[in-house]
């Protein structure tokens, strides 16, 4: 991604080069299953349907933006990545993707565990009933006081990122008169093939303890002599958006090196380890994100097969999705407001919402498919760019697309696979109201997040 400023005007024509946009689809009104929710159709006016239930009814009621959240097609995702990885390996649902009461009751119930990474997180999650035992405590800088209250709630891991944090967290654990369980989170070296900002396992970031130079090893010696930690395992998470499995298996060989090291070094196999979240979703057409089962046997595999040639005792495997469990399980519905064509360039489509309800277009230069969901249409495609309400040119929610020239004020249309790190990312830019998550399941749609209100900003707001 180009970070560099140009001035506005005529060199604008420069970037938009032949080709960097796909062709339109054959038929613009075709839903690609692998992008929408899995109860999306469209009903026979043409009005898409999620959970039986047409967009042009939801938006009555609720408004838009929306985010709308299939709940059957979230718990299904629970349950095909709990199958998938089975009773000898553990699923934290990341709950920085998108978190709130309702979703960790359907966790619960679906049998999943939790990634939280801050209090917030931590509150949210005990709040709505999840055991303590079943969460795990994530981040690179832990406050002391949310350490405290992890060791207090009895978290069932804090997953540690730092030389400090070992030393902090096992002072507080014993102060608290416990034995924490934790993990320690290594750097493998892996340079996933992902945004720069999203990849998380080169060494030149903030997160974890680098493998090289025998840091990790150091850590364990540390965390092993402690008296308020029990050393569980090695963490290891490469980044985000990854598709390749590649970096996986790099991964997961250079943490069971490391178990076999411990083992030669201290006399300890560590039971557990994590190889974090970061499976990819298709967001559009283009992308092929791989099944839970396929992702589970290609891990297993490695990790057994590493675990054999070291001669170790298999460890218990978790991983930790986010995005590909709530990704793909939710859509953000739009009302189309200006539709201004510029000769020779594409049209832009500017929405009710924007990059105040979704900032990964700008942040990341993600990529997003759109379709008018109001209604079907036969006009001819038009190349698009969907842009938000706010004050900045880069407010842009779908770079490239195509959708019917015969597009016009007052039609709805729906972004896909918005059900990750859009509302969890949200903001008040200019001011905005944050929309609301509402759940649709079987017919009947429920709001989970409220949408914020112009007293919820005065409240905060003391004058
Ligand atoms: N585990 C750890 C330790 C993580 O740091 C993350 C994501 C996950 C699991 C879940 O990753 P997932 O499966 O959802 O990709 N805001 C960015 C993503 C940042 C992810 C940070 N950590 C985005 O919108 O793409």
């Amino acid at each position: 991604m180009s970070r560099s400023a140009h001035p506005a005007g005529p060199r604008h024509a420069d970037v938009l080069a032949e080709g960097h946009y796909s062709a339109p689809a054959a038929d613009l009104n075709a839903l690609d299953e692998k992008v929408w929710a899995r109860t999306v159709a469209r009903d026979a006016d043409g009005a898409l349907t999620v959970g039986g239930i047409a967009v042009t009814r939801l938006a009555e009621e609720f408004g838009t933006p929306a985010y709308f959240l299939d709940e059957s097609d979230f718990r299904a995702r629970c349950r095909a990545w709990a199958d998938a990885f089975g009773p000898d390996a553990d699923v934290f649902y990341a709950g920085k993707a998108f978190l709130s009461r309702a979703v960790v009751r359907w966790l619960t119930q679906e049998g999943l565990n939790l990634d939280v990474c801050s209090g917030g997180e931590l509150t949210t999650a005990l709040d709505a009933g999840m055991p303590a035992e079943r969460i795990a405590f994530h981040g690179n800088n832990k406050t002391v006081a949310e350490i405290e209250r992890a060791i207090g709630a009895g978290v069932g891991r804090i997953v540690l990122d730092s030389f400090q944090e070992i030393a902090r967290v096992a002072h507080i654990a014993q102060r608290h008169g416990k034995r924490q369980r934790v993990q320690i989170r290594v750097t493998v070296g892996v340079e996933a093939h992902t945004h720069e900002f999203i990849a998380t396992a080169h060494e030149d970031q903030k997160f974890g303890i680098a493998l090289a130079d025998g840091q990790a090893a150091e850590a364990v010696r540390r965390a092993l002599t402690l008296d308020g930690l029990e050393l569980i395992g090695i963490h290891s998470h490469i980044g985000s958006q990854i598709f390749d499995m590649a970096g996986f298996e790099v991964s997961a060989r250079r943490v069971v090196q490391l178990l076999a090291e411990v083992r030669d070094e201290h006399g300890v196999e560590l039971p557990e380890i994590d190889l974090g979240g970061g499976l990819g979703i298709a967001y559009t057409s283009e992308d092929d994100p791989r099944e839970p089962h396929e992702i589970a046997k290609a891990l297993s595999d490695i990790v057994t097969r590493e675990c054999e040639a070291a001669k170790l005792r298999t460890p218990r495997i978790s991983v930790e999705p986010g995005r590909a469990i709530v990704g793909p399980t939710a859509f953000t519905l739009y009302e189309v407001g200006t539709v201004k064509p510029l000769e020779g360039l594409r049209t832009y489509v500017s929405v009710d919402g924007g990059m105040s309800d979704n900032i990964r277009t700008a942040l990341y230069d993600a990529e997003y498919s759109v379709a008018l969901v109001s209604r079907t249409s036969d006009a001819e495609p038009m190349l698009v760019r969907v842009v938000g309400k706010h004050c900045e040119s880069g407010d842009i929610v779908v770079k490239d697309a195509f959708l019917p020239a015969d597009l016009a004020p007052g039609d709805l249309i729906a972004v896909p696979a918005t059900g990750a790190y859009c509302r969890s990312m949200a903001s008040n830019y200019n001011h905005a109201l944050r929309p609301p998550v509402v759940a649709v399941r079987d017919g009947e749609a429920r709001v989970i997040v409220r949408r914020e209100t112009e007293e919820d900003l005065l409240r905060l707001d003391v004058g």
